[in-house]
Formats: C-alpha cells, structure tokens, sequence
C-alpha cells in the first residue's frame, strides 16, 4: 500500500475563531503544534508524498516545520475553502494514482490505529472515497453526514447551510478522508462555491463520488479545534491518554490530574512522578528516580535513581543518583555529575560538576567548571559577570569554599583548597592551599558610642 498513498494536510486557514496572531495550526497541544499531532496520527501508514497546504502567514507555518522530514508545501495564497485547499495540490500530484488521505490540520487527537483501520476499510471495499464520522451529543458547527442503513455516505452538508430538520442528524464529519486520487479528480476540479459562505468545500465532492462509506469513531478524536476552549478540551483528552499510555508502561503518578506531560517526553518504567509537577519537551527521566512533587523539567535528562523536589532543570543533564532541590534552578546547559546533591536555593548557569560534589545551601554557580568532592559552603556566589562580559570559574577536585565567599571571575582555585568564610577571591589559588581575606579580628572592650562617652 506504501507507495500508493499521498497525503494532504490542509492547514491554510487563518483561525478566525481563535483571536490570535498566530496561525491556528501552530497553536500548541501537549508540546507540539496542532500539524504536528495530526502527522503523528500518520506513524502507522507509510505515505509516499506528504503535502502540507500552506496560506496564511505561510512562512511561519513552513518554518516552524522545516525540520520535519518529506514535507512538501504546497501554497494556496487565497484560502477560498477546503475543496479549493484541495485543489491545491493538483499540480503536485499529475502522476499520482494511488489514494489520497486528506486531513484537516486542525483535528489533533486521531489515533494511527484509527487512520489504519480507515485505510484497511478503503481498499478492502475498493470505495470512491471514505470518511470518519462520530455521532455527538452537540453535532453544533460540524458538517452533518447523510448516510443509508449500510454506512454508505449520500451527501456532506455544512451546519451553516442545514435545515433545522437536517441538523438534528447528529453525524458529523471528521474532515478526515481517504480518497481514490483517480475517483476525486473526475469531481475535484469542477467545484462550485454555492453555499452560505461562498467557498470551495471539499465535502460537496462527496454526493457525486460512488461508493463513498463511513466510518464512526470515537468521538474524542476528532474534535476540531476551532476556538482555545477545544484546544483546552483537546489538550485534556491528550493529556488523560499520555499518562494512561504512561502509567500502564509502568511509571507511578501521584495525582496525575496536578501532573502534565508534553507528547515529546520520555519516562522510563519505574519513574515516580509526584503532584504538580510538569515535564516538557526534549525531557528524558530515566528508570528509578522520583519527581516532584512542584517540579518543572524541560528539555532535559534526569538519569537513573536521581530525584529532583520543588525545582526547575531547564536544558540541563543531571546524571545518576543525584538529589536536587528543594528549590533548586539549573539552567543554561548545566552538567550534574553523579552523586551530587544540589540544594536549597541553589541556582546552576552553565556549570558543570564531577561527581560527588555538593552544593547544599544558597548559592549561585555561573559559568563555572568544577571537579568531584568539592564542597560549596552556604552562600557561595561565583561572580561571572563584570557588567561587560560573562567569566569563567574553574574549581578542582575535593575542593571547601566556605560560607558566603565570592569567587571573582575569571578565577581558578586548585584542587584540595579551602576557602575561608566570607572570602572574596580575586585570583588564582594553588593546589591545596588555604585562603583566607578577612581582615585581623579586632576586639576593643569597653567600648561606648561617642555621645555616650564622658565629655562627649
Ligand atoms: C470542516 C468541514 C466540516 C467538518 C469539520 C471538522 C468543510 C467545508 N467542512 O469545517 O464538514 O465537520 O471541518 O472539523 O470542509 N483550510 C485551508 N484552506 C481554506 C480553508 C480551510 O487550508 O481555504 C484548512 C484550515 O486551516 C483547517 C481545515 O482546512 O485546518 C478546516 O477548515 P475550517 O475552516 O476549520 O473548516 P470547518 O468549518 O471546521
Ligand atoms: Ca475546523
């Protein structure tokens, strides 16, 4: 079947109804934009051609896609409805004999078992065309499907240009269509804009195709989105299938409904995700270790047996048997070696530490190298920047900074130094030194303020 179906990806409109800059298709469900779960609904089916119609703010959509394999755009620079979308890609598919699968780019949530099944039911009934359907409780705004008793589709009529009596019917249509290339292109072309809003609809094409048939769904989804109250209602179901998906693989959720899960996410069996705590991106959690709970992680890896409580790790690697947090902000590329502990109010810049090291209490370590075992004592601070430009710190291994020093960068303090409290170092300190900046205690007993003193 794989090099016999070409799909075409309608994606064109502008959203009207979502009351926003940005084009419906790149509004985001789950972590990925609404075109890229309907080319996730593709995993299960190999198309030869993938075709993404493109019109409003094209560029955008086309960039914001670039990295995508096998896409080809295909432009339609007045978006005059989904038939005229269609038409679109004439051009681009002259040779082609094969089916066409056409799905609109704002319908997220079809599964690729569904779009199989779909295929399987075309071919196996050589049909003209063969569409999803789903019967609602609130068919309101969809396309209304006249069907014989045998699911054989007759007729496709917009809610908008429906009787009061033909709106009672409560199948909908998907917008999700397989059709015989050769079949659409007898009809296709001929199209005429006689409806309530003067478009090109693509469903007028199915009254003169024969046989077209139906095939119901799950109503879940093919929800549209056309308004950010379904994109929120869409993200829910999203959600709700992820972390089922998740949960029977093997990881543990406390309060999965306080915990979300972007669709690019990976989560080994044997995770323990607590409440309130959301996972985006690239995030990778390895076997073993527990978030949460009141974490973030995004674009990140957490590996085995690490935990992280009450913190932040953005674009940043922790390795195995880590403990991070409470409150606690890595950030910027930051590399936490194995066995560290990453503390209370501790802020990580790019950094990266060996193993064993601890940073337990207050501190902010930017721009900065360090070895295994050191120590940093509560309220060290490296100071990166000088108002011009960032500094490295480099810090060696088993090294003790005390309470509240500064290390002024760029600075290098060997391995086995100990920093003494309240230091402020502003050069380089040598293997297994200490340092000390205090200056000499002073104590002068018996001492009053001038005013309180005799005479005074
Ligand atoms: C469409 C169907 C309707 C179905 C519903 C399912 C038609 C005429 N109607 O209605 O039967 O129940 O989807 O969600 O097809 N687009 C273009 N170019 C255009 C117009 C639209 O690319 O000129 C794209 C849009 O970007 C969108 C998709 O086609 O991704 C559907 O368009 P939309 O205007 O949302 O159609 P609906 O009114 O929802
Ligand atoms: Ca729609």
């Amino acid at each position: 079947m794989s090099d016999s179906l070409a799909v075409a990806i309608l994606a064109a409109g502008k959203g009207t109804r979502m009351k926003s800059q940005l084009p419906k298709v790149l509004h985001t469900l789950s972590g990925r934009t609404l075109v890229e779960n309907v080319l996730a609904s593709l995993s299960q089916v190999q198309p030869s051609r993938q075709l993404m119609v493109v019109g409003y703010q094209a560029e955008s959509v086309r960039s914001a896609l670039s990295a995508i394999p096998n896409l080809e755009f295909v432009e339609q620079t007045e978006q005059l409805g989904t038939g005229h979308a269609v038409q679109q890609v004439i051009p681009a598919l002259s040779d082609f004999t094969g089916n066409l699968l056409v799905l609109n780019g704002d319908v997220p949530l079809i599964r690729p078992e569904t779009i199989e099944q779909m295929l399987a039911l075309h071919t196996q009934h050589q049909n003209a065309a063969t569409i999803l359907t789903a019967q609602l409780d609130d068919p309101t705004g969809y396309g209304r499907v006249f069907c014989t008793e045998n699911s054989l589709v007759t007729e496709i009529i917009e809610h908008r240009d429906c009787t009061p009596k033909q709106r009672e019917n409560q199948r909908i249509n998907a917008g999700i269509y397989c059709f015989s290339w050769t079949a659409l292109m007898e009809i296709l072309p001929y199209l005429k804009a006689d409806n309530d809003q003067q478009e090109y609809y693509l469903t007028d094409v199915i009254k003169d195709l024969s046989q077209v048939m139906a095939m119901d769904v799950d109503p879940q989804e093919i929800l549209g989105i056309n308004n950010r109250k379904q994109l929120a209602e869409a993200d829910m179901i999203l959600q709700r299938r992820l972390k089922d998906d998740l949960m029977l693989s093997g990881v543990t959720m406390i309060n999965p409904d306080s915990i979300t899960i972007d669709a690019t996410v990976t989560v080994e069996p044997d995770v323990v995700i607590e409440p309130q705590t959301h996972l985006r991106g690239q995030t990778v959690i390895q076997s073993g270790c527990r978030i949460g709970p009141g974490s973030l992680i995004e674009d990140s890896l957490i590996e085995s047996g690490s935990t992280v409580a009450f913190s932040v790790v953005n674009n940043s690697t922790v390795h195995g048997t880590c403990r991070i947090g409470p409150y606690a902000h890595l950030r910027g590329q930051a590399v936490v070696g194995e066995g560290c502990r990453i503390g209370n109010f501790v802020e990580l810049k790019n950094a990266t530490l060996g193993s064993q090291t601890n940073a337990a209490h207050l501190s902010y370590l930017g721009d900065a190298t360090l070895g295994e075992k050191v120590n940093i004592g509560a309220g060290t601070i490296t100071a990166n920047y000088d108002g011009f430009k960032k500094h490295p710190t480099v810090i060696g291994d088993r090294t003790k900074t005390g309470s509240n020093s500064v290390l002024v960068a760029p600075v290098t303090l060997g391995t086995g130094v100990t920093v003494g409290a309240g230091a402020v170092v502003t050069r380089d300190v040598a293997d297994d030194s200490l340092i000390v900046t205090r200056g000499e205690r002073r104590v002068i007993a018996n001492w009053k303020p001038k005013h309180q003193r005799p005479g005074g």
